[in-house]
């Protein structure tokens, strides 16, 4: 059974069809990694899955169940399937480290405070944080840390699928290796069903099983990681050269 199934779904804002159509199938354990140029349509995808962005039209089904269309949303009733990270962190401003990653813990599933906490701290170890971090406030740590402090409240929950919106965008090379490792362990032993945003060639190759090009509104490309590397395809070559001449319109 897929795990996730997009049956035709459409999304616009205004006049602007930011997605067209999308037939999308992830089954149980897969990891698939989506790009495509900035202002394609990546993220809204995340937010349409998820339940935070209504779709126009079609319908995205979770296992066996269609949980959302035009005409409901039942994505509450899951809570926990999904872990996100979002890709401006979206950590809570007024609340510091340790219990941003512990607050699904807490206020989600009732689990009590100093548990909590040492599972967030746990988990902080995972993604490279160091207990310094743990009583500061968002604003009180780099754009780096904050990404892995998001992964981190991502991970805690054990969620059934990962939603990864550029998990490495805005790390050093070294954290990058960290974070790329952690996230295809993340898949590997946890055998979470993973859907990762990238531009980032390292991250592509340490994560994906198949890759999906967004272009548009729409799947223009489809192939594994393999095929992705070494394909002639000149929207992917473009993509992968990260070259200024080709198809795609900048
Ligand atoms: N809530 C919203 N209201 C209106 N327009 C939106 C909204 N969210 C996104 N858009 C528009 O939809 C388009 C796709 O946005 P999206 O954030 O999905 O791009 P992306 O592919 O993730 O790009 P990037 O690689 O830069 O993150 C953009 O043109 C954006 O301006
Ligand atoms: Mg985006």
């Amino acid at each position: 059974m897929n795990k996730l199934t997009l049956k035709n779904v459409s999304k616009s804002f205004g006049s602007f069809k930011v997605l067209d159509g999308i037939n999308l199938e992830v089954t149980d354990g897969e990891s698939l990694a989506i790009v495509g140029p900035s202002g394609t349509g990546k993220s809204v995808l995340l937010k349409c899955i998820l339940g935070l962005i209504p779709i126009d039209s079609g319908e995205i089904w979770i296992e066996d169940k269609c949980v959302i269309s035009k005409d409901h949303n039942d994505s509450e009733k899951y809570p926990g399937f999904f872990g996100m990270l979002f890709q401006g962190s979206a950590l809570f401003d007024s609340l510091p480290i340790w219990k941003n990653v512990a607050f699904g813990l807490i206020y989600g599933q009732g689990m009590d405070e100093k548990t909590a906490r040492v599972l967030a701290m746990e988990t902080l170890d995972k993604v490279g944080l160091s207990k310094k971090v743990e009583n500061l406030y968002p604003f009180e740590i780099s754009g780096g840390m904050q990404k892995r402090a998001s992964l981190a409240r991502a991970l805690v929950m054990k969620p059934q699928m990962m939603l990864f919106d550029e998990p490495t965008t805005g790390l050093d090379p070294m954290m990058l290796s960290v974070i790329n490792q952690l996230i295809a362990d993340t898949i590997r032993k946890e055998q979470v069903t993973a859907m990762t945003v990238t531009h980032d060639m390292s991250c592509l190759s340490a994560v994906a099983g198949r890759i999906i090009l967004l272009y548009k509104g729409k799947i223009i490309w489809e192939g594994s990681k393999d095929a992705f590397f070494t394909t002639q395809d000149p929207h992917i070559t473009q993509f992968r050269q990260g070259a200024i001449e080709g198809p795609f319109s900048l």
